[in-house]
C-alpha cells in the first residue's frame, strides 16, 4: 500500500464558491506552494466533482477542509465518499465527535485507500475553533480556559489514530511538546509581516509558526488576493526556508 510522509510547507487556503477563480488561483501557485486548501465554501459550491475538476491535472497536494462532526457511521461513509472522490492529502474532522468517531473516520480513510491503490489522507482533528473565545465556550457549557480543551482533544485526536490537529499558533509550541514529533500541526492564522491581517485577530508569521513547530502553514488572501500571487507565494516560502 503506498505510504503519505508527512505533509508540510504553504499551504494555500483558496476559498471562493467559483470554479474558474479557484482554477485561476491554482494556476499562478503551482509549482511554488506545497498545497492547496479548499474548504466548506468552495465544496458547498461546486461539491466533489468540483474538487476534482480543480485538483486532477495540477501536482498539488490537497487539503479538504470540510470538518466532518456527526455519529461515527455517518462520518465514516462521509471519509469514504470524499476519499473516493477527491482523493486528499490532508482532511479535517471535529476532534469534539469523540474517539469512536475519529476512529472509524481513520478505519473508513486507510480502507477506501486501500481498495483504490492510493495513500491515505492524514486526517486531523480540530480541536476548539479559534472564533471561540472562554466567554462563547461558557455558554456552550464548557467551563475552564479553552487552551486546556485545546490539549485534551488534541490528545484524545491522536490516541484515536488520527494524524494530528489543526492549531492557532499560539498553540503550537504546547501541543508540539504534548504530541510529540510525530503528530502533524496544521497551522492556519497566519500573517506575512507585510501582508494586512484583515479579519483574523491574533497571528504569526509563517516564519514564526514553522519555529514554533509548525508542519503545515495555510494562509488564503495574503496571495490570493495579491496582485501577483505567485511572487506573494514565493516570498513566504523563501522566508519560511531561510528558517531552516
Ligand atoms: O485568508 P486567510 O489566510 O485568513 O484564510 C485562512 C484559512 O484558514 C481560511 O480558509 C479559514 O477558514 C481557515 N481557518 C482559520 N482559522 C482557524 C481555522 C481555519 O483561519 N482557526
Amino acid at each position: 500500500m503506498p505510504t503519505n510522509s508527512k505533509p508540510q510547507g504553504l499551504f494555500v487556503a483558496v476559498d471562493t464558491p467559483c470554479l474558474p477563480m479557484a482554477k485561476d488561483m491554482i494556476t499562478d501557485i503551482r509549482g511554488v506552494a506545497g498545497g492547496v486548501k479548499l474548504g466548506l465554501e468552495f465544496f458547498s459550491a461546486q461539491g466533489p466533482s468540483g474538487v476534482s475538476a480543480l485538483t486532477q491535472d495540477v501536482d498539488l497536494p490537497l487539503f479538504l477542509d470540510v470538518k466532518f462532526h456527526d455519529i461515527p457511521n455517518t462520518v465514516a461513509g462521509a471519509v469514504r465518499s470524499v476519499v473516493a472522490a477527491t482523493k486528499p492529502r490532508v482532511l479535517t474532522i471535529h476532534a469534539s465527535g469523540g474517539a469512536a468517531m475519529m476512529r472509524a473516520a481513520q478505519v473508513a480513510s486507510v480502507e477506501t485507500a486501500d481498495e483504490l491503490g492510493v495513500a491515505p489522507p492524514a486526517i486531523v482533528g480540530v480541536t476548539v475553533l479559534t472564533s471561540l473565545d472562554d466567554a462563547d465556550l461558557d455558554r456552550v457549557g464548557q467551563k475552564g480556559p479553552s487552551l486546556d480543551q485545546v490539549r485534551r482533544l488534541a490528545a484524545l485526536a491522536v490516541e484515536s489514530g488520527l494524524a494530528g490537529v489543526v492549531c492557532s499558533p499560539f498553540e503550537v509550541a504546547v501541543l508540539r511538546a504534548d504530541l510529540g514529533d510525530d503528530a502533524l500541526l496544521v497551522v492556519p492564522g497566519i500573517r506575512p509581516s507585510w501582508a494586512a491581517v484583515g479579519d483574523q485577530k491574533r497571528v504569526m508569521t509563517p516564519a514564526q509558526a514553522q519555529e514554533a513547530g509548525a508542519d503545515i502553514v495555510v494562509t488564503g488572501r495574503p496571495v490570493t488576493e495579491a496582485e501577483d500571487r505567485r511572487a506573494a507565494a514565493q516570498r513566504i516560502v523563501a522566508e519560511m526556508s531561510n528558517t531552516g
